[in-house]
C-alpha cells in the first residue's frame, strides 16, 4: 500500500541488525520467534508451515530458560485475542480487520470458524508475501474466501487509508502497541478509531511489569531481546494503560488481567500476569 511518493519507511518498518537469521525488523523476529512457539507449543500443519527453524530454534532454547508455565503467555495471549473478539460480534456479518497479524494462524481460524465474517490481516508488504508463500506450502491449503490479506506500512499510511474509509467492527492487534514509545501509542490507538463503527472495538495488548512474574521472566526477556533488539514498553498500573486509549479518544476502556482471560476461556493455567487486554470501545 506504500507507493513512491511514501517519504520513508517508520521505523518499526525498518531494517536492524538480525544476529541470527530471524528477520528483516525487530516486529519481524519478534513474530518469527511467536511463529516458532506457536509450532513448538502446538504443532499443526499450519503453525509449523507459518513458522521457520530459526524461530523453532530460538523458540526452543527460550522454552529451557524458565519454567514451562511461563509460556502459557503465548496460547493465552492468543486464545485470549480470540475469545475477546468473539465476545464483540453475536453471529451477524461483521468486518474484523487484525493489524500487524504477522505469522498469527488466528485470522485463518476465524474465518474458517465464522463464514459471516469478513477478516482483513493487515501486516508489512514483505511479512504478508511471506505469510502466503509459506501457507501455500501446505497442500490442500486453501485460503477461505471471507479472509483477505493487505500490506501496509501503518507508521506512514493510515488504516483508514487501507480499507479505503471502510468502517470496521472489530480491529485488533496482537503484540503491536509496545512497540511504540508511550508518548506515540495514543497517536496510533486514534488513528484506528477512525476505521471503528459506534460501538465497534478495538482490542490491543500492552505489557504490564509490576509484578513478581517479571523477575522469573527477565532472563528469558533479556535474550528474547537480544535476538530481536527491541525494547517492549510496559506500564506498571491500568490507569496509565487506560490513559492511552482515552486521550486516543476512545470513551469506554476495559482492561483484563491475563489470569482472568485464562479462566474466562478455558486456556492453559497458571497464566503469568504481564500484559493488559484492552477493549476500547469507540
Ligand atoms: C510482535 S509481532 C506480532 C505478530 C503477531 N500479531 C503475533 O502475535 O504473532 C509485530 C508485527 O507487527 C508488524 N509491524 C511492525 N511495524 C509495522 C508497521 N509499521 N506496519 C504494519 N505492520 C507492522 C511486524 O511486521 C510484525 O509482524
Amino acid at each position: 500500500m506504500t507507493d513512491d511518493t511514501t517519504p520513508q519507511a517508520s521505523y518499526t518498518a525498518q531494517h536492524s541488525p538480525d544476529r541470527v537469521g530471524l528477520g528483516r525488523t525487530a516486529g519481524q523476529r519478534t513474530a518469527e520467534i511467536f511463529a516458532g512457539l506457536r509450532a513448538e507449543m502446538n504443532p499443526t500443519p499450519e503453525t509449523e508451515a507459518l513458522s521457520r527453524l530459526s524461530g523453532r530454534l530460538t523458540a526452543r532454547l527460550l522454552m529451557r530458560m524458565a519454567k514451562p508455565e511461563l509460556f502459557n503467555f503465548v496460547p493465552v495471549r492468543s486464545g485470549g485475542f480470540l475469545g475477546l473478539i468473539e465476545e464483540e460480534l453475536d453471529g451477524q456479518p461483521a468486518t474484523v480487520v487484525e493489524i500487524a497479524a504477522g505469522f498469527s494462524p488466528r485470522g485463518i481460524q476465524l474465518a474458517r470458524e465464522h463464514p459471516e465474517l469478513n477478516v482483513i490481516e493487515i501486516d508489512l508488504e514483505d511479512v504478508i508475501e511471506e505469510k502466503k508463500n509459506r501457507l501455500n506450502k501446505i497442500s490442500k491449503f486453501e485460503k477461505p474466501a471471507n479472509l483477505t490479506w493487505y500490506s501496509a506500512d501503518l507508521g506512514v499510511t493510515r488504516l483508514s487509508e487501507v480499507l479505503q474509509g471502510q468502517k470496521v467492527d472489530v480491529v485488533s492487534a496482537e503484540g503491536l502497541l509496545p512497540y511504540f514509545t508511550f508518548s506515540e501509542i495514543p497517536r496510533v490507538v486514534s488513528y484506528v478509531r477512525d476505521s471503528l463503527k459506534p460501538g465497534g472495538a478495538f482490542i490491543a495488548d500492552i505489557g504490564y511489569s509490576d509484578v513478581k512474574g517479571v523477575q522469573e521472566a527477565s532472563r528469558v526477556v533479556s535474550l528474547f531481546r537480544r535476538q530481536t533488539s527491541t525494547m517492549p514498553g510496559s506500564v506498571h498500573d491500568e490507569d496509565t494503560a487506560i490513559s492511552f486509549f482515552k486521550d486516543g479518544g476512545y470513551k469506554d476502556v476495559a482492561v483484563h488481567r491475563m489470569p482472568k482471560v485464562a479462566e474466562r476461556y478455558d486456556l492453559p493455567k497458571p497464566a503469568p500476569d504481564v500484559l493488559f487486554f484492552m477493549v476500547a470501545r469507540n
